[in-house]
C-alpha cells in the first residue's frame, strides 16, 4: 500500500502547552545530540493529540527534534500506526483481518464499516464521526475476530454487536471494552477449566479492561492534561487548546463530588477489619482505603451519598467501586456480623 500525505492539509500545528511539556520532556531522556531518537514518541502524541499526522505536524516535530523534515516524513510515512489521513473524529475503528479473526467473521466485521462507516477504508463517514481500515494481527487471536477501537480492544465481536458498538459511539456513549460474548478474558468459552479458585473473588472486569474503565480515555484525544499514569483526573483542563476535533462526550471530565467522610490516622484497638469481605475490594483497594483514614466496616456502613460520591471520585485506580459494588450497604451487613 502506498503511504502518502493526505491532499488537504491544515495551515500549522501546534501541542497544546501540556503536550508540549510532555514533548520536551522525553527529548530530555536521550543525550545532548541524539534528540532525534524521540521521534516517534512524538510523532504518536501529536496523532494523539490530532487523530491524525498532518504534514504541519511532522515538520513540526522534525524542526523539535533538529532533524530534516524529511528523516521526520520517512518515519511517518513507514508505519502504519500513523494515520495520514484525518480519522472521525469520534472514533477511527481498526479491523483485525489476519488469519484467526479472518477464519472467524472479519470479512463480516469490514461489511459492516462499510455500510455504516465508509465504502472504503481512511474515507471518513458522512457525518464525519468515524473511519476504519483494516490492520494486521493485533495480538488478541484468542478472542478473535476484534477490532481496536480508538486505544481499546472489542473482542470476541459479532457483525451485530460491532453495529451497536458503532451506534453506541455515536451516540456519545463509549462501550466497555474487552469480550463482547460474555467472556472475562481468553478463557475457554465454554469457562474455565483450571484455576477455577481464582474466578471467584476476581474483580468485575479483566486488568486490560478494568484500565480502560476506569481511564475512559478510549476515544479521548489526547491534550496532556491527563495524569501521567491516567490515574488522576485533568488538573488544569482549561489551560489546554481544544484539539482539533471533538472527543467523544464520554471523555469529558466530570467536576469533583462530594464530601470527605472522617477518618482515623489508625486501626482502633483490636485492629482494622478485613475489608476484603466486602466484595469488590481486593488487597490493593483495601491498602489503599487504610492510607485514606478507612479501616472499619461500620466506618464504611456509615457513608452518607455525599460521602460515597467523595470516595468514589478520590479512590485512585477504582474511582466508581463503591456505588457500584454498593459497598455501604455490604458493609452495615459485615458491621452486624450478618454476613458470612
Ligand atoms: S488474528 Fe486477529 S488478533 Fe491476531
Amino acid at each position: 500500500m502506498l503511504r502518502r500525505l493526505h491532499h488537504e492539509q491544515p495551515e500549522s500545528f501546534a501541542f497544546t502547552p501540556a503536550n508540549r511539556a510532555w514533548a520536551e520532556a522525553q527529548m530530555r531522556k536521550y543525550p545532548e545530540g541524539r534528540q532525534a531518537s524521540a521521534v516517534i514518541p512524538l510523532l504518536w502524541r501529536a496523532q494523539e493529540q490530532e487523530g491524525w499526522l498532518s504534514r504541519p505536524a511532522i515538520e513540526h516535530v522534525a524542526d523539535m527534534l533538529g532533524m530534516p523534515h524529511i528523516r521526520a516524513l520517512e518515519v511517518a510515512t513507514f508505519y502504519f500506526m500513523f494515520q495520514l489521513q484525518p480519522v472521525g473524529s469520534v472514533a477511527h475503528v481498526q479491523i483485525c483481518g489476519t488469519l484467526s479473526c479472518m477464519i472467524c467473521g472479519a470479512e463480516d466485521l469490514v461489511a459492516v464499516c462499510k455500510e455504516k462507516i465508509a465504502p472504503r477504508a481512511h474515507e471518513l463517514s458522512a457525518d464525519g464521526k468515524f473511519s476504519w481500515e483494516e490492520v494486521e494481527c493485533l495480538g488478541a487471536c484468542g478472542n478473535a475476530p476484534m477490532a481496536q477501537i480508538g486505544k481499546d480492544y472489542y473482542e470476541d465481536l459479532t457483525a451485530a454487536r460491532l453495529a451497536e458498538i458503532i451506534e453506541e459511539l455515536r451516540g456519545g456513549k463509549v462501550p466497555v471494552p474487552g469480550p463482547q460474548n460474555g467472556r472475562y478474558a481468553a478463557e475457554p468459552k465454554s469457562g474455565l477449566t483450571s484455576l477455577t479458585e481464582y474466578a471467584a473473588g476476581r474483580a468485575e472486569y479483566n486488568a486490560s479492561v478494568e484500565r480502560a474503565v476506569v481511564w475512559q480515555d478510549t476515544v479521548k484525544r489526547i491534550d496532556g492534561t491527563e495524569a501521567p499514569s491516567g490515574k488522576a483526573r485533568p488538573a488544569k483542563a482549561a489551560e489546554a487548546k481544544p484539539a482539533a476535533k471533538p472527543a467523544a462526550a464520554k471523555a469529558e471530565a466530570k467536576p469533583a463530588a462530594g464530601k470527605q467522610p472522617k477518618v482515623l490516622k489508625a486501626a482502633r484497638k483490636g485492629g482494622a477489619d478485613d475489608l476484603k469481605r466486602i466484595k469488590g475490594v481486593g488487597p490493593k483497594l483495601e491498602a489503599l482505603l487504610h492510607s485514606m483514614g478507612y479501616f472499619h466496616f461500620d466506618q464504611v456502613a456509615a457513608w452518607t451519598e455525599e460521602e460515597v460520591a467523595w470516595v468514589d471520585e478520590n479512590l485512585e485506580g477504582f474511582k466508581g467501586r463503591v456505588s457500584r459494588d454498593n459497598w455501604v450497604e455490604q458493609a452495615k451487613e459485615l458491621a452486624e456480623g450478618k454476613k458470612g
